[in-house]
């Protein structure tokens, strides 16, 4: 039998309901970890529960909403309670808008979207890390995107949402090098799910990078932006 190498960690995945999150979250539990799940769809999330489960996971999920700092309290509360500990955080939860340009965006969607995708991930973070902090270690995986580096016109609330998630990266990373908590971005690509109308590479796809970020082979990685597409190119190059 191969080595599982996220045997004996434990995991916290936002948005783990469906998508990118439920992929990673059946991806993280194949490798060995136990899981701490969240989203705001009870039904969803129980779906993805089970599937963990028949795949031998330990696991616990909670609905929450990110954007809420009572919700991600009580949720990082419960997954201390249950596991003890904290070694990886996936900030995956993330909602998109239709194109708008921004002088013509709703103020009610600006807030709804930087709520989630940046307010959220900082809030889950903060909740999170400080338990990082105690234990010497830990990686945290923010998911961004390629519109956190460039502008695609009509979708600037979604851009600048993530374009924050790069500057919380960088700025995370800074000031827990000392701590040994590594912080890192990635960028998906283009994936089928609802986010996208299920136009896209299967969701499956991300999981081997988001499985090397949250093992100790990428120990000492930190501060980092990381595309898809690019880190699998590299890594077939590296094995030639
Ligand atoms: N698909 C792509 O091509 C693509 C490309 C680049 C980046 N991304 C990023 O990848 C991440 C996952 O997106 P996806 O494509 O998998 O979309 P998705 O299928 O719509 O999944 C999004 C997940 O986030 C959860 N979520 C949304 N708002 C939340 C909130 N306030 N609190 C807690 N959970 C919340 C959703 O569940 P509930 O609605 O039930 O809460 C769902 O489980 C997002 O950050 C997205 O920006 C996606």
């Amino acid at each position: 039998m191969t080595e599982r190498v996220l045997e004996g960690k434990v995991a916290l995945i936002t948005g783990a309901g469906r998508g990118i999150g439920r992929a990673v979250a059946l991806g993280y539990a194949r490798e060995g970890a136990s899981l701490a799940l969240c989203s705001r769809t009870k039904k969803e999330l129980a779906a993805t529960e089970k599937a963990v489960a028949e795949l031998g996971a330990a696991s616990l999920m909670q609905t929450c909403d990110v954007s809420r700092e009572k919700d991600v309290e009580r949720f990082v509360g419960r997954a201390i309670e249950t596991f003890g500990r904290i070694d990886v955080l996936v900030n995956n939860a993330g909602v998109a808008h239709r194109p708008v340009a921004l002088v013509e965006l709703a103020p009610e969607e600006w807030d709804r979207v930087l709520a989630t995708n940046l307010r959220g991930a900082w809030l889950v973070a903060r909740a999170v890390i400080p338990h990082m902090v105690r234990q010497r270690r830990g990686s945290v995986i923010n998911v961004s995107s390629w519109l956190g580096r460039d502008a695609l016109v009509g979708y600037g609330a979604y851009g600048v949402s993530k374009w924050g998630l790069e500057g919380l990266t960088r700025y995370l990373a800074l000031e827990l090098k000392s701590a040994r908590v590594r912080v890192n971005s990635v960028s998906p690509g283009y994936v089928a799910t609802r986010m996208t109308d299920y136009r896209g590479s299967k969701p499956e796809n991300v999981v081997d990078l988001l499985v090397y970020l949250a093992s100790d082979a990428s120990a000492g990685l930190t501060g980092q932006q990381l595309d898809v597409e690019t880190w699998k190119r590299d890594l077939r190059v590296r094995r030639k």
